[in-house]
């Protein structure tokens, strides 16, 4: 007996089941068993501190995320971009976020990238962006209030001293397990700030 795939309803959804399972099975059981950098890591990977933790809940309810993306691809343009003092910034790999119970690589950048942030600026620095972003950058008074090269990031000023310091301490070790960040002369700069 021929059957008429077009119009048999069973058909169009077994075949639209398996080609939906064939993706499902390559995107998410495949990929486990053929890289295990996925959970862990041949490299030392930054063990989060209570203080740190506590930062990525304030960075998960702020929705940073909906700004901020934390992924170095391998781009040329996303390399020169988070790069730093002439060097490029490293990919992002999958064994930088193996501590991480929740991820946040993210799809939109109305921000910049944040997977190379830390060290990037002092935690002070951070401190005064988040109570005013306005205040990151060069201001022409004679402008009557319009400002330019300011951060145009909203301001976190309603956030606690605590939980800015929390959230720093947070930002600070994005990217730093992969050493790259050095010194004029040469010096890695790993360094996570208290
Ligand atoms: C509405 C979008 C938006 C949200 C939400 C947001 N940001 Fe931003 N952020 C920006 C933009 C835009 C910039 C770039 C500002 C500029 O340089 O003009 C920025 C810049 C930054 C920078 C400096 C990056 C660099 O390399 O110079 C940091 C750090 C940062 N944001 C952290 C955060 C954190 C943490 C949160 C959550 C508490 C957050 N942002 C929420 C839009 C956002």
């Amino acid at each position: 007996m021929k059957i008429d795939v077009e119009k048999s309803l069973i058909w169009t959804a077994t075949g639209a089941f398996v080609f939906f399972s064939v993706g499902a099975v390559l995107t998410t059981v495949v990929p486990p068993i053929v890289d295990k950098t996925l959970w862990t890591s041949e490299y030392a990977v930054h063990e989060y501190t209570e203080q740190e933790l506590r930062g990525i809940e304030i960075y998960k309810n702020e929705g940073c995320v909906y700004c901020h993306t934390q992924q170095i691809r391998q781009l040329d343009s996303d390399r020169r971009r988070y790069g730093w003092r002439l060097v490029q910034a490293p990919e992002s790999e999958s064994w930088e976020y193996v501590n991480d119970k929740q991820h946040f690589l993210g799809t939109k950048r109305t921000g910049p990238d944040l997977a190379r942030v830390g060290g990037k600026y002092s935690s002070e620095w951070h401190y005064a962006h988040f109570k005013n972003p306005r205040d990151m950058g060069e201001k022409f008074p004679d402008r009557k209030g319009l400002y330019e090269k300011a951060s145009i990031m909203p301001s976190f000023a309603y956030l606690s001293d605590e939980e800015i310091r929390d959230l720093t301490a947070y930002i600070q070790t994005l990217g730093r397990n992969k050493n790259w960040r050095v010194d004029e002369d040469g010096t890695p700069l790993n360094d996570y700030e208290e």
